[in-house]
């Protein structure tokens, strides 16, 4: 099964990508993820995507296009994936649909997670990250199941994103609303968009996702 999470920064795409990875093996590809490791290991694609992920605007669709053909076809792929924050605008959209032909894939299903913009701007100035594993929590929200302490690792240590701040926000927002946004149509057009409430709590949220997944 393969399917794309869309919606806003904040709107809760990692959270859910993660737990329908464990709910029905398969794999996350998360593009912020992959430009966030390839500015830390100093590649050449992170030295011209930190800029711009710091000034909260899109990196350009050549570079984001060729890493997810190149995850894709990697073995863990096989049984399915799930794209958090791919494609991000209409000519990321048109090769995805490209790339999937090519392998004779299909795309199941892409939902859109709605959420007011704000909550959305709560939800990402208070969000953190263990440093270990990666894992997400948020300061009301989401908080480790003991004080300073992960749940999934036992990590002490937290980390929160450069591009979390309530300035960059408004141009993620922007963003979003300028280049994303119009893939709505796109894949409406197609029949393959569903739209849930991204407002909800976390685990009402997976549930509705969920019976989404499960339709025949
Ligand atoms: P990326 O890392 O993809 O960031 P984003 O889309 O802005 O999304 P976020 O990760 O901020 O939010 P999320 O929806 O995953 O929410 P989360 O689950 O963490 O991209 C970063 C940058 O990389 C971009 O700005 C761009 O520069 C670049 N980039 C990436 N992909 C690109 C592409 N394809 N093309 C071009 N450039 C690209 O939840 C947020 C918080 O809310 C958490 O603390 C969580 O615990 C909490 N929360 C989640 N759900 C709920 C809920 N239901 N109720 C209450 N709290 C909740």
């Amino acid at each position: 099964m393969n399917i794309i999470l869309l919606g806003p920064p904040g709107a809760g795409k990692g959270t859910q990508a993660k737990r329908l990875e464990e709910m029905h093996g398969i794999v996350q590809l998360a593009t912020g993820d992959m430009l966030r490791a390839a500015v830390a290991a100093g590649t050449a694609v992170g030295k011209k995507a930190k800029p711009i992920m710091d000034a909260g605007k899109l990196v350009p669709d050549d570079i984001l296009i060729a890493m997810i053909a190149e995850r894709i076809d990697q073995a863990d792929c096989a049984r399915g994936f799930i794209l958090d924050g791919f494609p991000r605008t209409v000519p990321q959209a048109e090769a995805l649909d490209a790339m999937l032909r090519e392998r004779r894939l299909k795309l199941d299903h892409v939902i859109e997670m709605q959420v007011d913009e704000a909550a959305l701007l709560e939800r990402v100035t208070g969000r953190f990250t263990c440093s270990t594993c990666g894992a997400s929590y948020h300061e009301i929200f989401n908080r480790p199941r003991a004080e300073g302490i992960c749940d999934v690792c036992g990590g002490t240590s937290f980390t929160r994103r450069a591009d979390d701040t309530a300035e960059t926000i408004k141009a993620r927002l922007a963003a979003y609303r300028a280049q994303t946004a119009p893939i709505l149509p796109y894949y409406r057009s197609k029949g393959v968009l569903d739209t849930i409430d991204g407002m909800a709590p976390i685990e009402a949220v997976t549930q509705a996702i969920d019976a989404i997944l499960r339709q025949p």
